[in-house]
Order: structure tokens, then sequence, then C-alpha cells
């Protein structure tokens, strides 16, 4: 491989499968990674990721899997993946190019992020221009419940995670983790004083992530 080259990973799928046929994703390895997570523990599963490195890509570049492991780690009995496509920074577009072109791979991440960190429920709050985003997100879900990949007890095991999509609508604060949370309980999107944090306390008194 040569130094200008470009080995993409997150991007892979993007402009080469056709981003509301599952089957195209399932021909490229799609959800062969959540297949392998559930052969884990959920404690396997953060270990992984935290020795992997990856981070947040919402600005602060936070070790995904140290937030994991606070939610799999706490004492709420409920708890949520919510995954912030609000982006409402001008000129990013980072998440709308992953949301149009490859949507399973969100979908996949957030059930692999649901076993791991217990939850049964998954929201995806999108920036509400995002019209384009949102039909391929709510065709992908669909789908992979008709697989078997989200919906009651996914692939014969024990696991049970169904993903909502909630738009937004145009405030840029609404992207800031807090105010988000906020607008999707339906309330004025203002941030909340910290702490506590999402991680330990989102939605209805429970953790996100
Ligand atoms: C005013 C404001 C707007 C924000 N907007 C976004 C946004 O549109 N998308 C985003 O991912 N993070 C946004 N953030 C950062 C989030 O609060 C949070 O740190 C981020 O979702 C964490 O993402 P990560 O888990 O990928 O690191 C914003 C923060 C502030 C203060």
């Amino acid at each position: 491989m040569k130094a200008w080259m470009e080995k993409r990973i997150l991007l892979d799928n993007v402009g080469v499968i056709d981003p509301e046929r599952i089957e195209d994703y399932l021909e490229r390895g799609g959800y062969e990674g959540l297949k392998a997570a559930l052969r884990r523990t959920p404690a396997d599963v953060v270990a992984e990721l935290k020795e992997s490195g990856l981070r947040g890509r919402g600005g602060a570049g936070f070790p995904t899997g140290l937030k994991w492991e606070f939610v799999l780690k706490s004492r709420a009995k409920t708890r949520y993946v919510v995954c912030n496509a609000d982006e409402g920074e001008p000129g990013t577009f980072k998440d709308r190019v992953l949301m149009e072109g490859d949507p399973h791979r969100l979908i996949e991440g957030m059930a692999i992020c649901g076993y791991a960190v217990g939850a049964r429920r998954g929201f995806i709050y999108v920036r509400g221009e995002y019209a384009l985003s949102i039909r391929r997100l709510e065709r992908a879900i669909a789908q992979a419940r008709a697989h078997g990949f989200l919906g009651r007890k996914i692939l014969g095991t024990d696991f049970s995670f169904d993903i909502e999509v909630r738009a937004g609508a145009g405030a840029y604060v609404c992207g800031e983790e807090t105010a988000l949370l906020e607008s999707m309980e339906g309330k004025r999107g203002w941030p909340r004083i910290r702490p506590p944090s999402p991680r330990t306390k989102a939605s209805a008194g429970n953790p996100r992530w």
C-alpha cells in the first residue's frame, strides 16, 4: 500500500453498496460484528472496545470503551442508547454521509452497544433537515427487524433491542447531549446543569450509552 493510498474503514461501503438493500450490506460482512458480539459477554465486548482505542466523533474524542463501561457498571436497571445525529455545525456532514450511504452500519453499531451496556431501546436523534437520512434509516431499521437483527430475542438469543428515529426541529443547541435528551423528552432544548452526567442519569433518570 502506498503512502498516499487511503484505507477506508468507516466509509468502506459508502458509494459501493445500495444503502436501501440490506442484502448488499450482508454481502460485505454486515451484521457479522453483532453475531460475534452476541457470542461473548458484554464485559468482553467492552474490554475489546477499550483496547481498540476507538474514540467519539462528537468533538471531544472521548474514549468510547470508557463511556460504555460507565453504563455497563451503573446500577440503573433501564439503560438507553442514544445516537447523536443532530449534526448542527455548519458545513459538517460526517454523520449524514454515513446515514445516507451505509445506514445498517450505524444500526449494527447501536445493537452491539445495546448488548454491551444492557440496553433494550435505542434512539437516533437526527437533524430534522436530513430527510434522506431519516428515510434510509427507517427503511434500514425495518429491514433489520425483518432479518432478526433488531426486535425481540435477536438471532435466537435472550437479547432484545429496538431503535426509534427522532427528528430534531433545527435548534443548534439540541446537538449538546443534555439539551438533546431534554428535546427527546418533549421539553425545551436547554442544556442541563452537570453533574450528574448523562452517563449516570439521562432520560427519565436512566443512563444513556
Ligand atoms: C452547542 C453544542 C452543540 C453540539 N452539537 C453536536 C452535534 O451536532 N453532534 C454531535 O455529535 N455532538 C455535538 N455536541 C457535542 C455533544 O454534547 C457530545 O459531546 C457528543 O455528542 C459526544 O459524542 P461522542 O460520543 O461521539 O464523542 C455539541 C455540543 C455543544 C456544546
